[in-house]
């Protein structure tokens, strides 16, 4: 997967390319490198962990040149070393690479018939050693660019670079996105528009298939038949500053805090006052119609959607499917007549994903997309587009982006209960007002961190916590263990409470936790009932609830935390809270890197 810049500039490269991969470091952090042009000459560097290691190189040994390709990569073939880091060069070629090349077995089999041997542990390199191979054929760098292309399988954005080129940047994208950027006399290519905020709002997005031949002067896009085809510039708004920390210690910090005023700007964008309804973009939806839904995410965006199952399914009553994505498009699903899908997705890249709303869309089903990233693939290639304007999520754990994904589908299965008329008028008002409390009850919710901050410093110490919740609760006892796992390294698992006792019961002992999300809603005395099972068998409980719930079966908890009294209906967005600052302090206690935790990606856009 990963990320890629390219450069044919006025200026020096090297900073600009660094630059860029700042923006894109969301989608891998294993290890950075660039490579330039200079005068004809090929030069490289690249460095091990994150982008700091990569500047801290180029402080001591610069690199020159006005032309350039960079990368920073989430490893996928080949564990995160310099040898396998990226741009890739053989002989007088650069590459730099995001995706799966996947025949490249095969390739390296073919290539190591020629006596030419691998150095590296990854599929890109297949990709180098080929062209470099028929470049010593005599094909020109663009042609042979152009034959290794057509031998590869898999998904792929590639950026070549070449010895003796100094005015020569070659492209092609299939599965993975890749946009070229318009400069003052420069041109500039990158896995994303934002990566290259800081130097264009004017981006020409490829499409699937294309390949293009860059010059400074000139850019010929060739279409996946060959064609040479115009694509469009657009201009596009996009802030080009990079989001700071305003003071916090981590930008997932910021981002839990920021919530009230995030949903405040979500909710500001979908309702109109006097009389208050839901207005959401131009579309061609048939909301009466709508008898069945399919969701489908992956990660946090998943659970968001496994939430909203409960929303549509009890209020709009639609019947509601939701995928994880990486399992759906293979198992071939059959996709009836007017099926309506929803794709949730915060960068809008995820690969799975992405995969899973082709699939849909070759089988014309209606595609509506609830992204962050507005210009991103999921949402240039859906029918109706529904945003969660909550500005950029940095941190990798995503927090801010899961309570507006929940606040925006909460939306949708309001409108569409409106319009089935499976709620009254009043009803409809009610439900309204409750969404519109959520800054004011979030910010509550947010007071509660200093006694959270004490119980995550206990928690700390284990080495396996079990999250329990019924009912909408289930999706947010399972987002909680995502967030703990990923953030502080610590085994956790989300069960439906009324599920334990059919095995995980077994692991119940003083060294397992449990985090029991008990609102006090229609399910809550059953919760207590599950949570009694837990401890009776000296299980440790961490209980979740309001003060009348904590009052009726708090007593006997190892730790309680006190929510503010909220309607069953929002009680998953507010309840996200306490899972968030847990995870958090958690993970502050245990001193990991919280917004760039190992092994992860913000954005992972390979299958
Ligand atoms: C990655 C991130 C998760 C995120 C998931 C889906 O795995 O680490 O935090 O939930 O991708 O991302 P998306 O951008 O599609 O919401």
């Amino acid at each position: 997967m990963c990320g890629i810049v390219g450069v044919l500039g006025k200026h020096e490269a090297a900073p600009l390319l660094v630059e860029a991969l700042k923006r894109l470091e969301y989608r891998g952090y294993d290890s950075a490198g660039i490579a330039t042009v200079n005068e004809g000459k090929l030069d490289r560097r690249r460095a091990v962990g994150k982008l700091v290691n990569l500047s801290d190189l180029l402080v001591h040994n610069p690199i020159a040149g006005k032309s350039g390709i960079g990368h920073t990569r989430w490893a996928t073939h080949g564990g995160p070393s310099v040898k396998n880091a990226h741009p890739h060069q053989a002989g007088d070629v650069a590459v730099v690479h995001n995706g799966i090349i996947e025949n490249f077995m095969n390739l390296r089999a073919e290539l190591n018939e020629k006596n030419i041997n691998y150095e590296t542990d990854t599929d890109t390199e297949a990709v180098v050693l080929l062209t470099k191979y028929f470049l010593s054929q005599g094909l020109s760098p663009t042609e042979a660019a152009k034959k290794t292309i057509s031998r590869l399988t898999g998904a792929f954005a590639l950026a070549f670079l070449f010895q003796g080129e100094d005015d020569l940047i070659v492209v092609a994208r299939q599965g993975s996105p890749l946009v070229i950027g318009h400069g003052d006399g420069e041109i500039y290519v990158g896995s994303d528009a934002i990566a290259l905020a800081h130097l264009t709002n004017k981006i020409t997005y490829l499409n699937e298939g294309d390949f293009a031949q860059i010059s400074r002067k000139k850019i010929q896009v060739e279409d996946k038949n060959g064609i040479i085809v115009n694509r469009k510039i657009q201009n596009i708004n996009l802030k080009s500053a990079k989001a700071d920390k305003a003071g916090y210690k981590h930008f997932m910090a910021k981002e839990i805090a920021e919530q009230p005023l995030t949903l405040a700007t979500t909710l500001e964008n979908y309702l109109h006052e006097d009389p208050c309804d839901i207005i959401l973009p131009k579309n061609n939806l048939k909301l009466t119609q709508i008898e069945s839904l399919t969701m489908v995410a992956c990660g946090t965006a998943f659970y968001a959607a496994l939430t909203a199952k409960y929303w549509f399914e009890k209020i709009a009553r639609v019947r509601v499917e939701v995928d994880v994505a990486s399992e759906f498009r293979y198992r071939e699903p059959p996709i009836l007549k007017e099926t309506t899908a929803v794709f949730v997705s915060q960068s809008g890249e995820t690969a799975d994903t992405l995969a899973a709303l082709r699939y849909m869309s070759s089988h014309n089903a209606n595609i509506i997309s609830i992204v962050n990233v507005i210009g991103s693939s999921i949402a240039r290639e859906s029918n109706l587009v529904l945003p969660l304007h909550v500005g950029a999520e940095i941190g990798v754990a995503s927090t801010k982006a899961f309570t507006a994904q929940l606040t925006v589908l909460a939306l949708l299965a309001l409108k569409i209960a409106k319009a089935k008329a499976t709620i009254t008028e009043n009803q409809y008002q009610k439900f309204l007002d409750e969404l519109k409390r959520l800054p004011e009850v979030i910010s509550q919710a947010l007071c509660l961190e200093p006694n959270i901050q004490k119980i995550a410093g206990e928690l700390a110490s284990y080495n396996d916590v079990i999250f329990l919740g019924r009912g909408a609760m289930y999706p947010l006892a399972m987002e909680g263990a995502l967030k703990l796992k990923e953030i502080s390294y610590i085994h956790a698992e989300g069960y439906p409470s009324g599920e334990l006792k059919h095995g995980p019961i077994a692991l119940i002992d003083k060294k397992v936790p449990v985090v029991v999300i008990a609102p006090k809603d229609t399910l809550f005395d059953k919760s207590v009932s599950n949570m009694q099972e837990v401890m009776a068998r000296s299980g440790k409980i961490i209980l979740i609830s309001c003060e009348s719930g904590l009052e009726l079966a708090g007593h006997g908890s190892w730790a309680t935390i006190t929510m503010p009294d909220v309607s069953e209906f929002t009680a998953p967005i507010i309840y996200a809270v306490p899972m968030q600052l847990l995870a958090y302090h958690t993970a502050l206690s245990k001193g990991t890197d919280v917004d760039q935790p190992r092994n992860l990606a913000k954005s992972v856009t390979v299958e």
